[in-house]
């Protein structure tokens, strides 16, 4: 990658270390890691972030349950969340820990530089607190529970908390945040969410606790050890930690800061898009340029939860389904941005419809067909005919359609346009019925296969996000070799197989799914 390429700086949200990693955690980092691969195939210089969140009170209590000094219980379940990385393929170019020195010296520094500029002073908190949520609530959020509690909308409990605390003074940023919003229309996205944000910040903001006095488990406030700074300014904070902030001179902070997108849930979406922009400008340093809030999985109709256990392990399902199976599901079930169900009926239907029936079907049947009637070279195009013509350009449109469904995250956008070129090229197979021409025009049925093998040759290509394994094999299977894999190459002008090149045997790369239940 030439050093003059465009940067692009994503990041996922760093989860908590309370639990085991689930399907929720894995789908902001796949959606993540198909766009990092996305962008690093379309010639961007890509830094993709993920990590883990190990400060706050929650994470104290669960090391406490867990009978485990914190320390001791973060540095083993953050382990696990790199474990997830590695099992689902993430091609992440850091793992920021929040317990590291690189980010508690930011935090130390971000805070510094909001108290220079005059936005936090000492008060004392009154008010409710959900650990879950690790969230304040105003009075008004709340819903009587059973036994007398108060229930934040998430549905975790609230307790009453009275303490001395530092307060960021959130009220006077109200104006501001509108004009950025305003100025910066693609900041929050889908539009429901940028709504629900927009109406939450002209709803009137209040100051902010922002330090805790009540337990240790976090990053000290500087000059006053006796608080630590509330899990959220810390958390967020290493988005910045992973550009190099402090060292705003450094050549990572220059070209990845401000951040070109963090992906989160929809349940932290007032963390990113109001708090951290308003930090950030507190301290004089420029907001992310766009925040992207998922929807939430359920599990055959149910809400996901410990408690009813149906979470969902997703390192189980990719030993059941196959990596690149999962990742093609979870992305191409649910309109992104939407909340969507897992179903095992529906994991196998897309799975044995779409990549066994229609991609795999089309890259298998045109090797095996080449490999039995070409002698297994590849194929020397004749001139082309209407038909051909008509495909190959769906295939050349087929890029800057991804590409615009990639900025946008539309990932099942993405999905299904390459799916309409699967489906176009399977009835082209269908309508040329190559087989046929064998003895009656083999000059013609070397032109339909060659032109099937480009077609599926940028069909894979095109895949390589989605799914790694898969796309590799298939291009392996054309010869093409490893460095022309990139679109720039790999659409260039003139760029193409080698008619007359030596072919591996054809191998099935999707295979059908047989229930072993059913
Ligand atoms: N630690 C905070 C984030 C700090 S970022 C500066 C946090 N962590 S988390 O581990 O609880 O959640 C991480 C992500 O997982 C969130 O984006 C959340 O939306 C996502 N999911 C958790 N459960 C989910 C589903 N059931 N479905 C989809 N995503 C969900 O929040």
């Amino acid at each position: 990658m030439s050093p003059g390429a465009p940067a692009y700086y994503l990041t996922t949200p760093i989860y908590y270390v309370n639990d085991s990693p689930h399907i929720g955690h894995a789908y902001t980092s796949l959606a993540c890691d198909v766009l990092a691969r996305f962008m690093r195939l379309d010639g961007h210089r890509v830094h993709f972030l993920t990590g883990t969140d190990e400060h706050g009170q929650k994470v104290e209590k669960a090391a406490a349950a867990a009978g485990r000094p914190p320390k001791e219980f973060v540095d083993e379940v953050s382990q696990r969340f790199r474990a997830l990385a590695q099992t689902m393929g993430y091609s992440n170019d850091d793992f920021i820990r929040t317990t590291e020195p690189r980010h508690i010296e930011a935090c130390q520094q971000l805070w510094q530089a909001i108290k220079a500029n005059g936005h936090i002073y000492l008060g004392k908190y009154a008010g409710w607190y959900s650990v879950r949520d690790e969230a304040f609530y105003a009075e008004d959020e709340l819903k009587p529970g059973p036994g007398g509690q108060k229930i934040a909308p998430s549905g975790a409990p609230a307790e009453w908390v009275e303490e001395p605390s530092y307060f960021f003074d959130l009220s006077k940023w109200q104006d501001k945040l509108l004009r950025f919003y305003d100025e910066n229309p693609d900041f929050i996205a889908p539009e429901s969410r940028r709504n629900e944000v927009l109406s939450f910040v002209k709803g009137g903001l209040q100051d902010l606790s922002v330090s805790r006095t009540s337990f240790k488990w976090g990053v000290p406030v500087p000059d006053d050890p006796a608080h630590i700074m509330y899990v959220w300014l810390d958390a967020l904070t290493n988005y910045i930690t992973a550009a190099g902030y402090p060292d705003t001179a450094s050549e990572t902070y220059r070209s990845f800061w401000p951040a070109d997108l963090h992906m989160v849930g929809k349940d932290i979406v007032r963390f990113h898009a109001v708090y951290w922009p308003a930090f950030l400008m507190a301290a004089g340093v420029a907001p992310p340029k766009r925040v992207f809030a998922h929807g939430w999985w359920t599990n055959e109709g149910q809400k996901i939860s410990k408690s009813l256990g149906n979470v969902i392990d997703p390192v189980a399902l990719v030993e059941r389904y196959g990596l690149d199976q999962v990742r093609y599901f979870l992305l191409r079930e649910v309109p992104f941005g939407n909340d969507g169900d897992f179903s095992h009926g529906a994991m196998m239907r897309r799975m044995n419809a779409e990549l066994a029936n229609d991609y795999g079907n089309l890259v298998q049947r045109v090797l095996s067909m080449i490999n039995k009637n070409c002698a297994a070279r590849m194929p020397t195009p004749g001139a082309y005919a209407p038909a051909d013509e008509g495909l190959i350009s769906a295939s050349e449109r087929l890029l800057p359609a991804m590409r615009d469904a990639m900025a946008r995250q539309q990932f099942h956008v993405a999905l299904e346009r390459h799916g309409e070129v699967v489906g176009a090229a399977n009835r082209y197979v269908d309508e040329q019925a190559p087989w046929g021409l064998k003895k009656t025009d083999p000059k013609r049925m070397e032109t339909v296969l060659y032109v099937l093998a480009e077609i599926i040759r940028r069909l894979a290509v095109l895949s390589q996000p989605f799914m790694p394994e898969s796309s590799a094999k298939i291009l392996d299977q054309l010869g093409v070799a490893s460095n022309a894999r990139d679109f720039a190459r790999a659409f260039a002008e003139g760029a193409g197989l080698t008619p007359g090149s030596a072919l591996p045997a054809p191998t099935g790369v999707f295979p059908r799914f047989v229930d072993p239940a059913a």
